[in-house]
Formats: structure tokens, C-alpha cells, sequence
């Protein structure tokens, strides 16, 4: 049976990519955002998942305005990284594992998620940078890429998006595979890129997102994406990777680390790591 180990949230803001190109981790600016990956580190060399489900959001990539999936499940075997235009280096391709992808998919329609399936998918930095963060050797485990539209309004609540995570964790359960699953949500969390706004970072919000996800995920779907382009500025609304990744954590969920910077580029910088405790364990407690 498949087991979710535990979720991680993080930034991907691209300007990262080229700090880690320049090897600029140990810098003034970038130290205090790069040590909170330590324990990242630590922590997936002692669980070593065998898989990894990436909650994210293309921004045009794959997907522009004229064609946005809300929901898209990537079901191939790689995934390749392309030029954005950020002038951060291409990066390797990540493996995927279709056998699993397609058992997601199967899932996630069965529970009424009319989603877009995807034999081919190209993976931008919102993806590609988490993974040089989390494995900062390259060596990536395989990839289910599930992407989000946090980009052409009207995007999916944030109620929808934990529902779609809770989905994606029950199909995990009845993978026959005795595999460890670690679920990722990118983006975030405050940060508005364009118009009169541009810089706009709500610490005091944040510090509830980080407190609410752990625990009370439910709180937050009272917040409608209106209030939250309100609250987290128009590009805030990445959080919604950040529910999707909360609700695959189907067990007991326990903080084990956090890491909140301001700012990073143009967003509040934030990382943290959920334990989940399988049912299995639980009752053997
Ligand atoms: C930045 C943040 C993002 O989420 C993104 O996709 C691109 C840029 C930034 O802060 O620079
Ligand atoms: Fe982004």
C-alpha cells in the first residue's frame, strides 16, 4: 500500500534558480532563505519517498490564457523543463510514473474531478525550483505533477482545492504499490508581481496560513479568492497548492518545521514540513 509520508510547502520564486546557479546560498540575502532547507534535507534523507505529487501552477508554459485547465494531472513518464524567460538555466528533466499518475486520475474523476489528463507536459520553475531546493543534488525522486490555475480568473476555492488534495490522498491509499509518497504544494505565500500593488506582503496573513494549515485547513476556505487577492496580493492565491497538498494528508498531521523570510524577490518566502502519521500507526498507538 502506498503511504503519504508527509507534505512540504514551499516558495518557488525563479530568481532562486539563479542563486543556486551562482552558488549564492551562503550570501547576506539569501542565507536566512536557503539554511531553512537544512532540515528539509534531513528530514528526506532519513523518509527517502519513493514518489513525489508537485501541487502547482504553470504561469504560461504549458498552459496560457487562451487554453487553462483548472485542474491538470500530468500522466507521462518525463517531464521537461523549457526557458521561461527568467534567465535562469534550463534544468534536467524529471522522471515521472504513469502507472501511478493514471491510478490519481482514475481517483480523482471517480470523485467528480473532471480534470485534463496530460500524456505530455513540459514543468516550469514553479515546479523545478522546489525540487533543486528539496534535493539540492539532482537527485529528484519521480514526479505526479498536478496543476492548479491560480492564474485566469475564475479560479477554484480554496475549499475545491483541499477537497482535490483529500482526492488525490484517498486514491494513494488503495495503491496496491508499497511505495512512500511525499506531497508537495509550491508558491506563495503573500506576494503581488504587477499594478499599483506591486510588492505587497502580508506577514500578519501569512502567519495564519502557516498556523491553519496545519491543523485547521477548513478555516481557511471561508476566505473567497476575492478577499484573499485582498489579503495575499493577486499572486497569494498560489496557496491554493498549498491546501491541495494539506488535503492528501489523509492521517494525524504534525509540524515538524518551519522557515518564514521576507522577502525573496517580490513574496514572503515561507517552507514548511508536515509529518502524517498513516491510520495504521495510529491505531497501533
Ligand atoms: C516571483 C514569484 C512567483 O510566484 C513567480 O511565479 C514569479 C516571480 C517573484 O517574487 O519574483
Ligand atoms: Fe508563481
Amino acid at each position: 500500500m502506498a503511504r503519504i509520508i508527509g507534505g512540504i510547502g514551499t516558495t518557488h520564486v525563479p530568481a532562486i534558480g539563479k542563486a543556486i546557479a551562482e552558488g549564492l546560498q551562503n550570501d547576506h540575502y539569501w542565507k536566512p532563505f536557503f539554511s531553512g532547507f537544512d532540515y528539509v534535507h534531513k528530514w528526506l534523507a532519513r523518509e527517502k519517498p519513493d514518489v513525489a505529487v508537485v501541487f502547482s501552477n504553470d504561469h504560461g508554459l504549458n498552459f496560457f490564457l487562451d487554453k487553462l485547465p483548472t485542474f491538470a494531472v500530468g500522466a507521462a513518464n518525463e517531464y521537461r523543463n523549457e526557458d521561461e524567460g527568467w534567465g535562469i538555466p534550463v534544468v534536467q528533466a524529471a522522471k515521472g510514473d504513469a502507472p501511478l499518475s493514471w491510478h490519481l486520475i482514475e481517483g480523482l474523476v471517480n470523485d467528480g474531478f473532471d480534470i485534463t489528463m496530460c500524456q505530455e507536459m513540459l514543468v516550469d520553475h514553479a515546479v523545478t525550483i522546489p525540487l533543486n531546493l528539496m534535493w539540492p543534488s539532482g537527485d529528484w525522486p519521480p514526479i505526479i505533477p498536478v496543476s492548479i490555475n491560480t492564474v485566469q480568473h475564475p479560479l477554484p476555492s480554496m475549499a475545491r482545492c483541499l477537497e482535490l488534495g483529500r482526492s488525490v490522498g484517498r486514491a494513494l491509499a488503495t495503491y496496491p504499490q508499497d511505495i512512500k509518497v511525499l506531497v508537495i504544494g509550491t508558491g506563495g505565500l503573500s506576494h503581488q508581481l504587477d499594478g499599483e500593488r506591486a510588492g505587497f506582503i502580508n506577514k500578519e496573513f501569512d502567519e495564519l496560513c502557516l498556523d491553519k494549515i496545519v491543523n485547521d485547513p477548513e478555516a481557511l476556505t471561508r476566505y473567497s479568492i476575492h478577499n484573499w487577492v485582498e489579503l495575499a496580493g493577486a499572486q497569494g492565491v498560489e496557496f491554493l497548492n498549498w491546501m491541495a497538498m494539506r488535503g492528501a494528508l489523509t492521517g494525524q498531521v504534525t509540524q515538524v518545521h518551519r522557515n518564514y523570510h521576507i522577502p525573496i524577490s517580490n513574496t514572503a518566502a515561507a517552507t514548511i514540513v508536515l509529518e502524517n502519521a498513516g491510520t495504521a500507526a495510529r491505531h497501533a498507538a
